[in-house]
């Protein structure tokens, strides 16, 4: 494993038949030797590579050893590399370099031992390759902490994200059980209210215009619980992208005019009047159920919202546009929640104040958008509100 990592050897001397003996001595196939015969050279190949350590030969003529190894001292790129000197003098010469403290530094002496010259090369480069070694583990290390550290911030946002969920999913839970109550418990309450006359025998309970009445309570509350199981499907067709548009060739004007007629109990029931202006025909093809679930969303929010106020529906054509208008005169929506309402669960008003899973618009939006068309509003709070769907005609 640590012989995996290139040794580069540095060898200088002016005489190019001691270079050649000295690299001869040195060699192997995992080291790689560098000759110099003059300092000068040297440094052109200490600045060009990285060199395990270099062996100088103390006499040459221009700059010597000990010159150039103080020059390599003096580099942030040289100075730690390890330097062994050559030298034919006498020991007491190796005090001549001054730069031991800042680096190890070694001495051969011609002539040379060649076991002295091998066993010293061994040591150097085995350092060196520990070290570099060192280095790369102590990389590694690095470069796994802040792995890790990118790991944790990641899970640390789907912690988030997942809190998020759960608490949206348990006000949801909270919001649909309070809304499918509401229509039960009207059911149940008419149902024991019918056990009891039934008890008591009272066939007056149950004449013919009685019966009637019972019966459009009875759909009422049980077409609101379908809406509001629809409207779940809805939302669940459209995360999973199987919310399917079928165009047919239809009539808007005729559409929104069945659609008041169907409207009109709810209208009674909240005490509100609905205008329509639909003068002329407003062919295209659209879906026509999602359409009418559109137009019906948001007739319901004008009753809803409208604070009884007149309601005014319009439609008609603008250059390559069809286009239903619903205004009313109600609570209006602040500009800070015009964006907010068309995503799902999303309500301006208090959660149970007012009855609602704040899905309607929701659902509305993708509709208009899958048909490649766009619904708007234009608001101020306490002016009421005018929602306008647009459809490529
Ligand atoms: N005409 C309107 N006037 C004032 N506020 C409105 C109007 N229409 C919608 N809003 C606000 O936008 C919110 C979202 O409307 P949306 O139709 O999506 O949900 P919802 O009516 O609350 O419930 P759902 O339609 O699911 O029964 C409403 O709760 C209400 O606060
Ligand atoms: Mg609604």
């Amino acid at each position: 494993m640590l012989s995996n990592i290139q040794a580069k050897l540095l060898i200088v001397d002016d005489l190019p038949e001691n270079l050649l003996a000295l690299e001869a001595l040195i060699k192997r196939e995992d080291r790689m030797v560098y000759k110099a015969l003059s300092a000068d050279e040297a440094l052109s190949l200490l600045l060009q590579h990285e060199f395990a350590m270099a062996i100088l030969d103390v006499q040459m003529p221009g700059m010597n050893g000990f010159e150039l190894a103080e020059m390599m001292r003096g580099t942030e790129k040289t100075k730690n590399i390890p330097i062994v000197f050559v030298s034919a003098a006498g020991r007491e010469l190796n005090y001549a370099f001054k730069g031991y403290e800042s680096g190890a530094v070694d001495f051969l002496h011609k002539p040379l031992d060649i076991h002295a010259v091998k066993s010293k090369v061994n040591v150097f480069v085995d350092l060196y390759r520990q070290s570099k070694a060192m280095k790369q583990q102590v990389e590694a290390l690095e470069r796994s902490r802040r792995e890790q550290e990118a790991l944790l911030k990641q899970l640390q946002s789907t912690q988030l994200e997942l809190e998020q969920a759960v608490r949206m999913r348990d006000d949801f839970m909270s919001i649909v059980a309070h809304e499918v109550r509401t229509p039960l418990n009207g059911l149940i309450l008419e149902t024991q209210l019918r056990k009891m006359h039934l008890a008591r025998d009272n066939a007056a309970a149950f004449t013919l215009d009685k019966m009637h009445a019972m019966v459009d309570r009875d759909e009422r509350q049980i077409k609101s619980l379908i809406r509001l199981i629809e409207d779940m499907l809805d939302v669940s067709r459209i995360r999973t992208g199987k919310l399917s548009i079928r165009p047919s060739r239809f009539d808007l004007s005729a559409l929104v005019r069945n659609l008041l007629q169907n409207f009109a109990p709810q209208i009674d029931a909240a005490e509100s009047s609905v205008t329509l202006d639909a003068e002329t025909p407003v062919e295209g093809n659209w879906d026509e159920f999602r359409i009418e679930q559109v137009i019906s969303n948001l007739l319901t929010n004008a009753l809803r919202y409208g604070a009884k106020s007149p309601i005014a529906v319009k439609v008609y054509s603008e250059g390559d546009q069809a286009r239903v208008e619903v205004r009313d005169q109600g609570i209006g929506i602040g500009e800070e929640n015009q964006k907010r309402i068309f995503q799902q669960f999303e309500r301006v008003t208090a959660k149970h104040a007012v009855a609602g899973l704040g899905l309607g618009l929701f659902i509305s939006e993708q509709i208009v958008t899958a048909h490649g068309g766009t619904i708007t509003v234009e608001s101020r709070i306490g002016e009421g509100a005018l929602f306008r769907v647009c459809l490529p005609l």
